[in-house]
């Protein structure tokens, strides 16, 4: 149970016992001031302004009745009724000792399902920087998740679907005609995209077989079917490569593109139809929503079949959402998707609730996030214009990785360079996107991402490696061995206190970022983490001459824990930690 779990029980139990009705919260928080100990229990004004009475009284009959024997050494009411709790440093020395941050949940929330739709690229295209957003924080909520114990399903919802892939297979099938290879052919997507679009525009004949594939392949014509087959593999190999250099956890088995709901979207017209949902508007099915009327009153329209007879973006989601729910079983659908798809997903969400497809225990989320943007100020592009090629991205940050990465130590090899390069390079890129509030646009900026100052990957990365370095000091100079650390914690210094407090803490926040889905809480706290130890190993020397066996042991033992959240913290954001770089 997490630290603030336990106070939050002990405090409710106590303020059950001093008569508060049941509705008041105990409000329980880490203090911000050290002076007003450890942690606060606020709940004293809210009771009392249920109960009108005096908030001190009741926060005095609640302390009356709060038992932290062997946890606080004292309490004391501050203010209007502020309850201020001072623990017991042995106590927390003991709590430390038990942690073990690389377990993850002991709480089982096995029984809930939750459903992860994240980075979902078109597959006509390659993967751009617009993917990375999504890809990375959906997963590092998913691993979040998991390691609390949820069942997860991973959900690629890629665009596999849809007109412009009759202009790729006919070129494609040109393309092979002429003897090339079709893998060698798709190499480059974006190439082979572009070429596709020149085609069309310039070659009537060529446009012409473009729109007979699309109605072939709608109409299932076997031999277009399998050209889609392989190019769709192709294009999902290229999403799958970016995945792993990403450290990205989604499989192939997580695809569930826009394709697999054809056959479904038909049913799903007829149904909302004869539901009186969707009503014919120029010949095209239309669902109207007044709940999302514009400030003339308006209601907002939802296309859900073209008058052409065509399906739309928003009837596929509708779909997959029916699919999550009957035969996924979700429990919660969250969506990581760019904040300008808000009104596509709010349609959806409105419509799914309408039609029935959801009840209201179920908890549809758009976790929307804001645009990558160059120094500029302006969205991200290459000096050309050109969207940029994930693939090229992560190149650069590894190599730029390796630049710094070889000032530092010149004397590694080559093989172990690059291998730190690597984890360095995604890291940085990973975590300068983490790190932001999510809703909000951010700069993209090498310099700053690869500093190893600063609330930067590199940094965290390199705070780990410094406290291994000295656990292996201890190991090598001072013969001390894994096995003697981890029994005992003493917290003497204030500073061992506040680490400590913030080690306690790791379980709070990662509960946080699984319900809010808000990875930078995470970068938040163990930016935090290191920061403290830093000011931990400057006050409290571990392996110098003088310093006592027993604080050396406890230091020592505290600084593993240390090492071991941020492995586990940076593990869930999907970073790499590193015995030295
Ligand atoms: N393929 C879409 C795009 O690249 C994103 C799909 C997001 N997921 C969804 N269920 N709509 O913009």
């Amino acid at each position: 149970m997490s630290l603030r779990h336990l106070l939050s029980h002990r405090v409710s139990l106590a303020m059950q016992a001093a008569g508060i009705p049941a509705e008041c919260q105990p409000h329980v928080a880490p203090s911000k001031n050290a002076n007003f100990g450890d942690y606060q229990a606020n709940g004293a004004m809210g009771a009392a302004k249920a109960m009108k009475s005096n908030p001190r009284a009741i926060a005095q009959s609640i302390i009356e009745h709060l038992d932290l024997e062997g946890i606080a050494h004292k309490i004391e009411i501050a203010g209007p009724g502020f309850i201020n709790i001072h623990l017991e440093p042995q106590w927390l020395g003991a709590q430390t000792v038990a942690l073990t941050p690389s377990l993850g949940a002991i709480a089982a929330n096995s029984e809930k399902t939750i459903v992860v739709d994240y980075s979902a690229p078109n597959l006509a295209k390659e993967m751009h920087v617009g993917h990375l957003r999504s890809s990375i924080i959906g997963d590092a909520v998913v691993q979040t998740l998991e390691y609390l114990g949820y069942k997860v399903i991973r959900q690629n919802h890629v665009g596999d679907w849809g007109t412009q892939f009759g202009m790729l297979l006919a070129h494609l099938q040109s393309q092979m005609a002429k003897g090339e290879n079709p893998t060698l052919a798709l190499k480059d997507l974006e190439v082979f995209y572009q070429q596709a679009k020149v085609r069309f525009d310039q070659e009537p004949e060529f446009a012409n077989t473009a729109r007979e594939y699309v109605v072939k392949l709608q109409g299932g014509d076997a031999k277009i079917l399998e050209l889609w087959r392989q190019f769709r593999e192709i294009s999902l190999t290229h999403s799958q490569d970016i995945y792993q250099k990403l450290n990205v956890s989604l499989t192939a088995d997580d695809v569930r593109g826009e394709s697999a709901y054809n056959d479904d979207l038909a049913v799903l017209v007829k149904g909302l139809q004869e539901q009186k949902l969707a009503v014919t508007d120029n010949g095209a099915q239309v669902v109207f929503l007044p709940e999302l009327a514009n400030k003339d009153g308006e209601p907002s329209p939802v296309i859900i079949q073209k008058a052409d007879g065509g399906y739309l973006y928003a009837t596929t989601d509708l779909a997959a959402l029916r699919y999550r729910v009957n035969t996924l079983k979700a429990d919660r659908i969250l969506y990581f998707i760019d904040a300008r798809q808000s009104l596509h997903m709010q349609q959806v969400f409105i419509v799914a609730q309408k039609a029935g497809f959801v009840d209201e225990h179920i908890s549809l989320e758009h976790h929307s996030f804001g645009t990558m943007m160059g120094k500029d100020g302006k969205p991200f592009k290459t000096r050309t214009g050109g969207t940029v090629k994930l693939a090229s991205l992560l190149d650069e940050a590894c190599e730029r990785a390796l630049t710094t990465v070889k000032a530092k130590n010149p004397d590694l090899d080559a093989q172990t360079l690059q291998n730190i390069a690597n984890k360095v390079g995604i890291g940085a890129v990973k975590y300068a996107d983490l790190c932001k509030t999510r809703t909000n646009d951010y700069i993209f900026n090498w310099d700053s991402m690869l500093s190893f100052e600063g609330n930067t990957g590199p940094y965290l990365q390199y705070a780990y490696t410094r406290i291994r370095s000295i656990l292996r000091k201890a190991n090598i100079e001072k013969n001390i061995e894994a096995s003697q650390l981890n029994n005992t914690i003493h917290i003497k210094a204030d500073q061992e206190k506040a680490l400590a407090l913030k080690l306690l803490q790791f379980n709070d926040c990662v509960e946080q970022v699984a319900a809010e889905a808000l990875p930078h809480l995470l970068c938040t706290y163990l930016y935090d983490l290191a920061s403290l130890f830093m000011t931990f190993y400057e006050a409290c020397p571990i392996l110098k001459d003088g310093v006592s066996e027993e604080d050396k042991l406890s230091r020592l033992s505290l600084s593993l824990k240390v090492s071991e959240v941020l492995e586990a913290g940076l593990g869930l954001l999907g970073i790499d930690v590193m015995e030295q770089m």
